[in-house]
């Protein structure tokens, strides 16, 4: 039985002061006995975000990560130095990553790699554009982001440590929701193209999350797909919007 994960992803929002108010107020009305729930706020408010959750059930998580371990590489943070505040997931491949700052499959690869060497979950994004679903490729776009953003990870590791987002691009932010079905459908091919990477029971063990437009509204109706293991959650992580998802 796979365990169902709620992620908020605040993007850039929130400096430390009003995240620490946020997540004072939410944290004790989220029942995390059956979801697991993280909270993945702006780097510099981490260490104080995770001070806050330190006596809860509620995780840690950032939005990004570096490959390398240390060295001159400004302005960049690596898995080390999340560990050490903290942190237990990592959004690694998001779309505003893929498409502002040029993060190729092979970028997220290392990057989730080298989160797993430091025990740091990996939340792993895939998703088509309009564009790629309109022209029905969406099935091969998304293939090929599972395979190369997941190659040469041991089947352990991905069936209990990374957690895979599809979240369609034309979704994100736009308050256009996929159906549950169209979510669903890709969720269970993501499935079945992790089976033909590993086997059956990494497959039916690994988790899937799905993402874009996700609001108090459709969180039941898409938490309870057959092959939707939870929610990364953006604009209505903001709100108290995500106690009600959480609560879905
Ligand atoms: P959204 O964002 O919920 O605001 O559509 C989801 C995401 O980008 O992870």
């Amino acid at each position: 039985m796979r365990k169902k994960i709620i992620a908020g992803n605040w993007k850039m929002n929130y400096c430390v002061n009003k995240a620490e108010d946020f997540v004072s107020e939410i944290v004790n009305t989220i029942d995390t006995d059956e979801v697991d729930v993280v909270i993945c706020p702006n780097f510099v408010a981490l260490d104080r975000i995770s001070e806050l959750l330190d006596e809860t059930n509620v995780k840690l998580g950032a939005q990004n990560v570096y490959f390398e371990d240390k060295g001159a590489f400004t302005g960049e943070t690596s898995a080390n130095m999340l560990a050490a505040v903290g942190v237990d997931y990592c959004i690694v491949g998001h779309s505003e990553r893929r498409q502002y700052f040029g993060e190729t499959n092979e970028i997220v690869n290392k990057k989730a790699k080298k989160l797993l060497e430091v025990a740091i979950n990996p939340i792993v994004c895939v998703g088509e554009t309009l564009e790629e679903r309109e022209s029905n490729k969406m099935f091969d776009v998304v293939k090929k982001q599972v395979e190369e953003s997941l190659t040469g990870i041991d089947k352990s590791l991905l069936m209990k440590n990374v957690v895979i987002a599809y979240e369609p691009i034309w979704a994100i932010g736009t308050g256009k929701t996929a159906t549950a079905e169209q979510a669903n459908e890709m969720c269970k091919y993501i499935r079945s193209v992790v089976k033909d990477m590993t086997d059956e029971e990494t497959a039916q063990n690994v988790r899937i999350q799905y993402g874009g437009s996700v609001k108090p509204s459709n969180a039941n109706e898409i938490l309870n797909m057959s092959d939707i293991d939870g929610a990364l959650v953006g604009g209505a992580s903001l709100t108290n919007d995500f106690v009600a998802i959480v609560n879905y």
